[in-house]
């Protein structure tokens, strides 16, 4: 592995995603389900574009799954669950994570950019706040196009460069989570269909709209919550729907 995938996977082994929402002890029950009733509260759209529940029977690949938030709901859908994660840390707490829920899932530490499974294993590969912290995004999303069978879907998150949070950041100079990772990319509607190229059916579609944040303190996070949020949302969706902090991006592998 190169220098810079050490220092990715050095730094994820150091941190977990919106550890902070929890006073549980790390690996327990109480701390998984505080995660994911934030990360729920948070990503409040995901549901509603992610229908985890409809890919019961089939192999799903999550790449960069950290503890497995997400992975859980496709295997209670029903789903074939496989997770892969550089950081060991995360994949740990993804084993117990799947444990304390009774799931079964294959597990394990890996780069997503240099996957081990052969090509046309999966029947969707899924990736949400990874392609923005890999080395090179180009080869994780081939490798997604390699492993998915055809007629497979991929399914991913990555930053929104002209979206309202890191305008908000630039403004009140508060730091973007993650911001100082090794690697921490944002693109543009564009720039994302572009990396999806090699599939068809693609589309672009800007998510996550402001909701009150329990991450923040003091009078910029007072601000946020008591003017920002209710201003923003009683714009219609249609006219700021371009500036969602995350856009998912759908694409159909179809080399027929
Ligand atoms: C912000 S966390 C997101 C975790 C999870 N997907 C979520 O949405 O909560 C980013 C994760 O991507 C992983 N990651 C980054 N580059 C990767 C790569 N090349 N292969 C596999 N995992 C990677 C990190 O180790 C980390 O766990």
């Amino acid at each position: 592995m190169d220098e810079k995938l050490e220092q990715i996977k050095e730094y994820w082994n150091q941190r977990i995603h919106d550890m902070e929402m929890t006073e549980h002890a790390l690996g327990t029950l109480g701390f998984f389900n505080d995660l994911e009733a934030y990360r729920y509260e948070k990503l409040n759209y995901l549901p509603g574009v992610v229908n985890f529940e409809s890919f019961s029977g089939k192999k799903v690949l999550e790449i960069g799954c950290g503890i497995g938030t997400d992975l859980v709901r496709f295997a209670r859908g029903g789903a074939i669950v496989t997770g892969v994660d550089l950081s060991e840390t995360a994949v740990d707490l993804a084993v117990k994570n799947f444990r304390l829920h009774n799931l079964e899932a294959d597990l394990r530490v890996g780069n997503g950019e240099s996957l081990e499974f052969p090509d046309n294993t999966f029947d969707a590969v899924y990736a949400h706040g990874v392609l923005q912290y890999t080395a090179d995004i180009t080869r994780m999303i081939h490798e997604s196009f390699r492993v998915l069978k055809s007629g497979g879907v991929f399914i991913g998150m990555l930053y929104n460069r002209k979206g309202w949070l890191n305008a908000m950041s630039s403004l009140f100079k508060v730091d973007l989570e993650h911001d100082d990772a090794p690697v921490f990319n944002l693109y543009t509607q564009q720039e994302f269909k572009k990396f999806l190229g090699l599939f068809h059916e693609v589309s672009i579609v800007p998510e996550r709209f402001p909701v009150k944040s329990r991450l923040q303190k003091g009078w910029k996070a007072f601000f946020f919550n008591t003017v920002f949020v209710g201003f923003f949302n009683l714009i219609p969706r249609a006219w700021v729907r371009q500036w969602g902090w995350h856009l998912m991006g759908f694409g159909v592998k179809n080399d027929a």
